[in-house]
This record gives structure tokens, sequence and C-alpha cells, in this order.
């Protein structure tokens, strides 16, 4: 069942990607550019409906169980849970600033590139602590019955952009990331 957490790899290998794409915007306003920022807002919007809602509380239930049987990491998942509650807020903020400038309503941006930059330093540090370190003990110490248990969960979730089908609304940033060449093209592949 070791598929779950090639499942949540794969997720992050999609966010990295969102992210690589948002800060390729966010170099182009620091410099003074005018960003692309309905890309932006997309990519918040999807950082908030798809990672925000399903892969972190997933990985969660996965945490909570890993607690019990690594007391070495309970500091990392703690660290890691405190780390979900922070990006949703931050991500949160940060589209409603981005649907706020789509909308053509002119802003103070000061906040905004802090903002932006301490989102994605947080969401690559985030992935790297979870890859590097606690996935690999997951991957050890978890049985059948733990993955079962976390398979009910994931039955339930649906992810808009790389899952089956892109809904409508991601089909213009799933376009932008095939023209950066970022083709993903589905759910497992990458
Ligand atoms: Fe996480
Ligand atoms: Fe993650």
């Amino acid at each position: 069942m070791t598929d779950i957490l090639e499942k949540l790899h794969q997720d992050h290998i999609h966010a990295a990607k969102l992210l690589d794409l948002y800060d390729k915007q966010l170099q182009v306003l620091k410099g003074g550019g005018d960003p692309n920022y309905i890309i932006m807002r997309d990519i918040m919007k999807y950082m908030r409906s798809y990672p925000d809602v399903v892969h972190h509380p997933l990985e969660e239930i996965i945490f909570e169980k890993m607690e019990d049987k690594d007391k070495l990491l309970s500091k990392n998942i703690e660290k890691l849970c405190k780390q979900h509650r922070e990006i949703d807020d931050i991500g949160e903020k940060l589209y409603d600033k981005l649907s706020t400038i789509a909308a053509g309503i002119v802003t103070s941006l000061e906040d905004f590139k802090m903002g932006s930059e301490k989102y994605l330093e947080l969401m690559r540090s985030h992935m790297d602590l979870e890859e590097g370190e606690v996935f690999p003990r997951i991957r050890k110490l978890f049985t059948e019955v733990d993955w079962e248990d976390v398979d009910l969960e994931l039955a339930r979730q649906h992810d808009p952009m790389f899952g089956a089908g892109i809904e409508e609304q991601y089909e213009y940033l799933y376009d932008c990331l095939l023209s950066e060449g970022n083709e993903s093209g589905g759910s497992a592949d990458s």
C-alpha cells in the first residue's frame, strides 16, 4: 500500500512545478515587470482546493499513526502539522489578494511580494522535510492494516487538475504549465 506514499510524492512534484511557475511570475513582478496574475491566482486557487483540503489532511491521518510508532519523529510531525495551518493561512491571504488584483483593483504589492516569498519558502522546505525524513520512516514502519485505514480516506479524494480529469476552471493554468515544458499529463507520471 505504499502507493499512497507514491501518490503524495506525485502531489509534491505537481506542487513543485506550480510553485516554480508562481516563482517565475513573482520574479517578473520583483523586476518591475507585469506578471500574469491570472496564472498566480489560479495556482493559489488550486493550492487552496487540493493540497490544503486533501493532501495535507491525508498526511495528518498518516502522521498521527506514525507518532505512536516512532517517538523520535514527533517533533518533525508537530512542525509539519503546524506548517499545514501556516500554509493554509498564507495561501488564503494570497488568494484573496490575487483575486482583487486579477479583478483590476489597484493595491499595494509590498505585503503581497513578502507573503509570496514566505509561501514559496515554506512550501518548499515543508516538502523537503516530508520527502527527506518523514516519508522514508513511514515507508519502513507502516503495516498493511495501517495502509488500509488510510486507503479508505484516499478513496474519497479528488484532484481537480492532475486527477482523472481537468476541471474547466484549471484548463488555462494546465495549458500554461504545458507550454512551460512542465508537462505532467496525469496523476501517475513525472
Ligand atoms: Fe505536508
Ligand atoms: Fe506533503
